[in-house]
């Protein structure tokens, strides 16, 4: 890890089935500018427990989100891959952070008012004070950037207000974070609902590419994806759905959205998402079969879950002392 270079932070959680949104979204950045930084990637496991878990399931799932990491392409040699549960700082921190937030700002996060109401019979207070937790995670790493998709720059305003806020009062204990959103990619939208973020907790199946999803499937789900009956080839908020698909295709294959619609101009929206259902395998297959790899491989991965859950704690343990001493917290004595 280069020491000299600025930090990045970010992560996701280890919940549900991830979806090509998170891919597109989060993870590909993360690779992208994974050698500029200094880079932390949790993954969020306390974040997971505002919704009630199979503990083996949930275990499991930790760890593959840790090897998709790793098989999307961040070398956990060069950059720190660990469970937030892992570093007991977090939670520290989180608590520390409560009491500088104030009620009525966790009360407008959009997100807590979609997830209460979604989960109306488990308003947890976790569920509310979610976005501090959130907000330890970053500032605990002294972080500079934060590559996240547009649904989480709310909790990153948050974020920097409650470090602005501390700061104001015991001096510059905290780094300010900047979000880093991509281009393309930054809101994929659900396939079958143009309007809705494609999430992994939608109803339906076909709204959401799986990153498990099979080459079949992904196919199948492309080719069903709702567009309109303009039969126009354009990228433009006009034609929501098609716009998502060139969103997708452009950001799988790198290419311009001006390019993708000279590319099919005078063919039908079938070829189109066929090719939008190639380029998804193109990316997805090779990934799945490097995490079978690597899940195979017990002891390699136990190892990397250890020796970066050490990296990550030297670092937060730093920024958490600080803080404790800033605020009067008794210091182990010597
Ligand atoms: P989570 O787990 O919901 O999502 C992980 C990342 O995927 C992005 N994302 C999308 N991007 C584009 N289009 C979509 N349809 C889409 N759906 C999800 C999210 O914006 C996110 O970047 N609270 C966070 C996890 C977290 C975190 C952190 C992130 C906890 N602590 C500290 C950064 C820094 C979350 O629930 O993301």
């Amino acid at each position: 890890m280069n020491k000299d270079h600025k930090v990045l932070y970010s992560g996701m959680q280890a919940t549900g089935n991830l979806t090509l949104g998170n891919y597109l979204g989060a993870l590909k950045n993360w690779v992208s500018l994974a050698d500029e930084y200094e880079c932390y990637y949790g993954v969020m496991d306390l974040h997971s427990l505002t919704v009630r878990q199979d503990p083996a399931e949930f275990r499991k799932r930790a760890r593959a989100l840790l090897t998709l990491y790793i098989a999307a392409g961040i070398d956990p040699e060069k950059n720190c891959l660990y469970l937030q549960s892992s570093v007991p700082c977090h939670a520290e921190l989180a608590w520390i952070l409560d009491c500088f937030t104030y009620m009525g700002e966790l009360s407008r996060m959009t997100q807590f008012k979609d997830k209460s109401a979604k989960h109306a019979d488990n308003v947890n207070a976790g569920l509310f004070t979610y976005p501090v937790l959130m907000a330890a995670d970053i500032l605990l790493y002294q972080t500079d950037v934060v590559p996240v998709g547009q649904d989480q720059l709310q909790h990153l305003e948050i974020t920097r207000d409650i470090a602005q806020r501390f700061n104001s009062i015991y001096g510059d204990v905290f780094a300010i974070p900047e979000p880093y959103i991509g281009k393309v990619g930054a809101k994929i939208m659900s396939l079958q609902d143009p309007s809705k973020k494609m999430s992994k907790s939608d109803e339906n199946p076909n709204a959401s590419i799986y990153l498990m999803d099979d080459p079949d499937t992904i196919r199948r789900k492309c080719k069903r994806a709702i567009t309109d009956s303009e039969a126009t080839i354009a990228y433009r908020d006009e034609q929501p759905g098609l716009k998502n698909l060139f969103d997708i295709y452009c950001t799988c294959t790198g290419k311009s959205s001006d390019e993708a619609v000279a590319e099919f101009q005078g063919q039908g929206y079938g070829q189109l998402k066929e090719a939008v259902g190639e380029a998804v395998v193109g990316i997805l297959k090779p990934m799945q079969d490097r995490m079978a790899e690597i899940a195979a491989d017990k002891s390699y991965l136990d190892r990397v879950i250890k020796e970066n859950a050490e990296r990550a704690y030297y670092s937060a343990n730093k920024t958490l002392r600080k803080v404790k001493k800033k605020i009067g917290l008794t210091e182990m004595p010597r």
